[in-house]
């Protein structure tokens, strides 16, 4: 079984295709979209999270993922699960798909889980793993072994996450067809005031994450810190980071449009995207990545060796600490 193929057998494969680019997956995907819409309304409802996914947000997703076709969905940062609905109902479509969605925190299965399951068979959450661990500590070798087209949905902030996508993630799947999409960068060209020119009242957006200051980075605004790091690896790298605003705006003839707004209506259809994409397949190596570093384990989580214990418990014993004040204590 092939499980990974050379730069060069990518570059030749992807030079003979053509590019999945969201106005084409929009396109293409229009029917299956259709039928998709009143499952993905209830689903909407039943996450009840619209500023973390928009209803448009969550068509253009699912396009890109029945257009891309891949045999693995990595899923960075869950929160409520609008990402992941959207890729687990994309995955049940095609067949042999799984979405790993990571998350530390659990508001899916405390809130979300409860309401989807009301909608949808048991037999619905097959191919979905959601996994409640740290981004920055999974095996993703083991994830993406006999893997062949990773798509990754970029969701979760911060340099350190950047960190870990840039020199983690992507040396794992550089040699496999892949495609990242990235939430939270919207292209000003395309977008509202806000995402332009005028400071208003905010001061510099200093590395915050997600607060009202943003950055303007050429065209790309942000108000996370993925922005900067994928700019710079881009950039270093000479990559194409892609917008889908722009590609939706120049990607439709008056003709398609007229037919998507009476498919789909305004609220599933926008050529608004506030997301980019880029992929390593887009040209060959060599490619440079950021050193990465899973964190140490956390202190409380290191099992105290025996020795240690029982040194604790003779001071105790001997009344020489107080508990408390041992907390603190370097064994
Ligand atoms: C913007 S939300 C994701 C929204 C989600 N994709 C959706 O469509 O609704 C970002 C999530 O990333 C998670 N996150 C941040 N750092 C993380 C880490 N180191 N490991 C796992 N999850 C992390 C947060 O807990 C948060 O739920």
């Amino acid at each position: 079984m092939i499980d990974s193929v050379s730069p060069k057998a990518v570059s030749r494969e992807i030079a003979s295709q053509e590019a999945v680019t969201p106005s084409r997956a929009y396109w293409n995907q229009r029917h299956v979209i259709a039928d998709f819409l009143p499952l993905a309304e209830q689903l909407q409802n039943a996450v009840d999270c619209a500023g973390n996914l928009s209803s448009f947000q969550w068509i253009q997703l699912f396009a890109m993922t029945m257009e891309f076709k891949p045999d693995v969905i990595l899923d960075l940062g869950r929160a409520k699960g609008n990402s992941a609905c959207v890729f687990t109902e994309a995955a049940n479509r095609l067949g042999s798909c799984s979405v790993i969605s990571l998350d530390i925190e659990n508001s899916w299965e405390e809130e979300s889980l409860p309401n989807v399951r009301k909608i949808v068979p048991e037999s619905w959450f097959a191919p979905l793993q959601a996994l409640r661990t740290d981004i920055l500590t999974f095996d993703y070798d083991k994830a993406f072994d006999n893997k062949n087209r990773v798509l990754i949905f970029w969701d979760a902030h911060g340099f350190t996450i950047a960190e870990c996508v840039l020199g983690r993630i992507l040396p794992a799947v550089k040699e496999k067809r892949h495609v990242v999409m990235m939430h939270d960068l919207s292209d000003a060209r395309y977008s509202g005031e806000e995402c332009s020119a005028p400071y208003g009242d905010q001061r510099l957006w200093k590395g915050e994450n997600a607060e009202e200051t943003r950055v303007l980075l050429g065209h790309i605004s942000s108000a996370v810190a993925q922005s900067v790091a994928i700019v710079d690896f881009t950039s270093r790298n000479k990559l194409t980071l892609q917008s889908a605003d722009q590609d939706l705006h120049s990607g439709f003839d008056e003709a398609q449009r007229a037919e998507m707004r009476r498919l789909l209506g305004d609220q599933f259809f926008s050529l608004q995207g506030h997301w980019f994409w880029f992929s390593l397949n887009e040209k060959e190596g060599p490619f440079y990545f950021p050193r990465f570093e899973p964190p140490q384990q956390s202190v409380t989580a290191t099992p105290i060796p025996l020795i240690s214990r029982l040194k604790m418990g003779a001071r105790i014993a001997l009344n020489r600490f107080k508990p408390d004040e041992i907390k603190h204590l370097e064994y």
